[in-house]
């Protein structure tokens, strides 16, 4: 008889998922599937090689709307399939449906051969129409938080690390890109596209990092390890935007140590996009929409190269530790951005990420204003606020304030180097910081309130307070609007942004007229200000803005973007009117991910 596996720690336990890796957990994926354009759907088999900490349990994975046709087990690379017993549990709104495989005794791997559903949360299908070039179709997926269960059948949880391998076959004049590295082995060494192509992940990370995007795409090398891929239309814009990609790795470097995962791509995604950008190992993905055609939101980029570090080497253990991914990054993030760009552009971006947690603090609840969030029962992704984001880098900061930064970079750089390809919790964080910064210094560490920065909410008093004088001419001159013209040539789109925040919310149509008289932000392609000036037409009816306010919501689906302008639309009967209308044109481009978010607002179903 073998002993029975101890339980985690309720701190590490996922809520999320359905598996039970400390009885069997998965630590390598294979996957062999056909893309089908014409059914929208995926079909084939992943394969889990699992370790049996209990070998009388069975294998628990995470499905969400897939068909599952068949499981075999097998032990051994080579040894025989042989088809298992599995039930496929009631679907659960938020979770989807566990799916548990009888594995024989002695058995290391489970064969789960299975279709997608077209509906797939994690998967966009975008016909030619919505993609750059208008010819051909699109496919990628977004896996985070869990949403990769809609696509394959794993331990979908951020504690459960593995390798992977994948054979994926698409139509033969497609490319299919991974975040992994190609294997040329089985493809083509030229990158012409075969319709099949080869990938592995020798590292082992969390399932919400597997990522596949497949399209006519064209790519662009910065250095030897860096380049940009994008539909052949948008390529020539793309990596003149980010051609500093090199220069930030190597900042990030500096501070934090190599960087481990080999090459450092990225990929533009069609509008429809739902995020600005998602960490996928060795291929971050990118929304066009940071594209403006003068750098000045490539903060974005660093944020994701951030992620190298933060995330995807220390990852967190649940979507409760999410701040540990998201607060870290925008840390990192800032400290590339000073590197690179000098410090006012570091510094703005900190004002301005103050401003807007300070704005959405508001809002939110109290429970939900805690860096160590509780979210059982609830859709992980409620959890993605500017507090993980903000509070958690301002927490950051606190503490290199009070340590001096010689110091706290010595001890991020051995925070990272420490839980390097793990997963960890908020407590593990804490033991360590403990350990190996607060009781270095109990002067500097009396400074900062830790248990109130991640147990409690709101803004810990002693907290930073960033400024950059940059901003000073911005307000004065939001102050002073309509009795003095402000110079404002040498402007940038941070000041621009910071103007317009500056304004109160019900200034006026008067006040919007000589706005846009004045310096056209109507037909500024810039998305950060436009969709910032959108959000001031509506709320105060400025009728001129309204054509642009459509064209904006039905070509762009970043949901940072489209959330508030609906929630902001659907506040009077006439823009509830409008948004339904838009709406309507508009759902069928979005991504299901950005559709669930827009529906709740605009009370669809
Ligand atoms: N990993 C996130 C995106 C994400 C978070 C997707 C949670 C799904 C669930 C990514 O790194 C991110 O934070 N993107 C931001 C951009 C960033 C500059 C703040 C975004 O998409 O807006
Ligand atoms: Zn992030």
């Amino acid at each position: 008889m073998t002993e029975k596996p101890p339980a985690p720690p309720l701190h590490a336990v996922d809520v999320h998922s359905y598996a039970q890796p400390h009885l069997v957990a998965a630590k390598h994926v294979e996957l062999d599937l056909t893309v089908d354009f014409d059914k929208k759907i995926l079909s084939g088999w992943a394969e889990l090689i699992v370790s049996r900490p209990d070998p009388s349990e069975p294998l628990i994975v995470d499905t969400r709307d897939l068909a599952i046709h068949k499981v075999e087990a097998a032990t051994g690379e080579k040894g025989e399939r042989t088809p298992v017993k599995f039930t496929l549990g009631p679907a659960d709104k938020i979770l989807g449906a566990p799916l548990t495989i009888d594995l024989p005794s002695g058995a290391d791997r489970a064969r789960i051969h299975y279709t997608t559903s077209p509906g797939a949360s994690a998967l966009q299908w975008l016909d030619p129409a919505q993609t750059a070039g208008k010819k051909r179709p699109f496919l990628f997926t977004q896996s985070q938080a869990i949403h990769a269960r809609s696509w394959i059948p794993l331990q979908d949880s951020p504690g459960v690390r593995t390798t992977y391998r994948a054979r994926i076959r698409t139509p033969k004049d497609l490319i299919a890109l991974m975040s992994a590295r190609r294997d040329f082995r089985l493809g083509n060494p030229k990158e012409e596209p075969t319709g099949d192509y080869t990938f592995r992940m020798p590292h082992r990370i969390p399932s919400y990092l597997i990522a596949l995007a497949v399209g006519d795409l064209g790519y662009h090398h910065f250095g030897h390890r860096t380049g940009v891929w994008a539909e052949p239309a948008e390529l020539d814009r793309a990596s003149k935007e980010f051609d500093d990609t090199e220069k930030m790795i190597q900042a990030a470097e500096k501070l934090y140590g190599p960087y481990a995962w080999l090459k450092y791509e990225l990929l533009v995604l069609p509008p429809s996009f739902p995020f600005g950008g998602m960490e996928n190992p060795l291929l971050t993905f990118v929304t066009p929409t940071v594209i403006a055609g003068d750098k000045s939101l490539v903060s974005l980029v660093a944020h994701e190269l951030a992620h190298s570090w933060s995330g995807n080497l220390v990852t967190n253990a649940t979507w409760r530790d999410f701040w540990l991914n998201e607060g870290f990054t925008v840390y990192v993030e800032r400290r590339i951005q000073e590197a690179v760009y000098g410090e006012p552009r570091a510094r703005m971006e900190a004002v301005l990420g103050r401003r807007e947690l300070e704005e959405e603090l508001k809002k939110l609840p109290p429970a939900d204003q805690i860096l160590h969030l509780d979210l059982k029962g609830r859709d992980p992704d409620d959890g993605v606020t500017s507090v993980a984001y903000e509070k958690g880098a301002l927490f950051l900061l606190a503490l290199e304030q009070a340590f001096g930064r010689e110091r706290f970079d010595q001890f991020l750089l051995r925070y990272f180097n420490t839980f390097r390809f793990q997963s960890i919790t908020t407590a593990d964080f804490r033991a360590f910081l403990d350990k190996n910064l607060l009781s270095t210094d109990p002067a500097a560490a009396a400074k900062v309130p830790v248990e109130e920065w991640v147990t409690q909410p709101g803004i810990p008093a002693s907290a930073p307070q960033p400024t950059c004088e940059l901003f000073t001419p911005v307000e004065e001159a939001a102050k002073n609007w309509g009795a003095k013209v402000p110079e404002t040539k040498s402007w940038n789109t941070h000041q621009w942004l910071h103007f317009l925040r500056a304004f109160p919310q019900d200034l006026g149509r008067a006040k919007m007229e000589s706005l846009d008289r004045a310096f056209h932000f109507t037909k500024s392609s810039n998305s950060e200000i436009i969709s910032q000036w959108l959000l001031m037409a509506v709320r105060n009816q400025y009728e001129p803005a309204y054509p642009k306010l459509e064209e904006f919501l039905t070509s762009v689906g970043r949901r940072k973007f489209l959330r508030p302008l609906y929630e902001e639309l659907v506040k009077t009967p006439a823009g509830k009117a409008r948004a339904e209308a838009i709406y309507a044109k508009a759902r069928p481009g979005y991504h299901p991910i950005s559709a669930g978010s827009i529906d709740l607002i605009v009370g669809r179903k």
